[in-house]
């Protein structure tokens, strides 16, 4: 399982999920399957997201949603299962790699049939849906340099009330000392989306920091 909250200790961390919703059958099977791939297991969103994320779909009563950055699967697993009935998800990544695993996932869970997949790169894919305030939900967890833009492109399409959420704000701790590009383009993205008067901002110190843009 993926080792973050950045900032609590691992027995607190522990006790935290273990007083949360418990992970089921299809998330622990996912999680063995994400951490046998080589190099990319730590992308996989982490359990404390995964259920915040399930639960403000839920209060949000949320019926279109996006996922920038589906990888093998969790997030846009957390998001579907949040969604009213007749919901719909567009998830989005650039590679089919990892396709099978999530689509095994979203089957198994029996939420495959409100996961619409676009293999693109999201920018794409974002531009082409329809420019109305209509997404409730949004999770982005893609390439650091897209934030920007992929928050302008969200965020017209966003209904009051609606929630952007952004992954990875904290860069690990590097956005107090930069050392990377990504580093960089995520300084300048919480900077801007901070004095946004479209949004209201909440950075929450959840798994590697996640922000909340809820549009005003
Ligand atoms: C950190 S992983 C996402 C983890 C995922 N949210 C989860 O719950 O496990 C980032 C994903 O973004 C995808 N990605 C990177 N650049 C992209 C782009 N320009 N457009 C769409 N997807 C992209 C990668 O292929 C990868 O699957």
């Amino acid at each position: 399982m993926k080792d973050s909250t950045l900032l609590i200790p691992a027995p607190l961390r522990d006790y935290m999920l273990a007083h949360s919703v418990p992970l089921d059958a299809v998330q622990h099977r996912l999680i063995e399957q994400t951490t046998a791939l080589p190099k990319v297991a730590h992308w996989q969103t982490a359990p404390e997201q995964s259920a915040l994320i399930t639960l403000l779909v839920r209060t949000l009563g949320a019926r279109q949603a996006v996922d920038v950055g589906s990888f093998t699967g969790m997030s846009s697993l957390a998001i579907a299962r949040g969604l009213q009935p007749g919901g719909r998800l567009i998830a989005c990544d650039i590679t089919d790699d990892w396709t099978p695993v999530a689509r095994e996932a979203w089957q198994a869970a029996g939420v495959a049939d409100r996961i619409e997949l676009r293999i693109a790169p999201a920018i794409e894919t974002l531009r082409a849906l329809p420019v109305e305030p209509y997404l409730d939900f949004s999770f982005v967890d893609a390439d650091k340099e897209g934030y920007l833009e992929y928050f302008e492109e969200l965020i017209v399409r966003t209904r009051p009330g609606g929630i952007v959420a952004f992954d990875n704000v904290f860069r690990s701790g590097r956005v107090l000392e930069p050392v990377k590009e990504a580093d960089r383009a995520v300084i300048e993205f919480n900077t801007r989306l901070a004095k946004d008067p479209r949004v209201e901002v909440v950075m929450l110190p959840v798994a590697d920091g996640m922000s909340l843009a809820c549009r005003i």
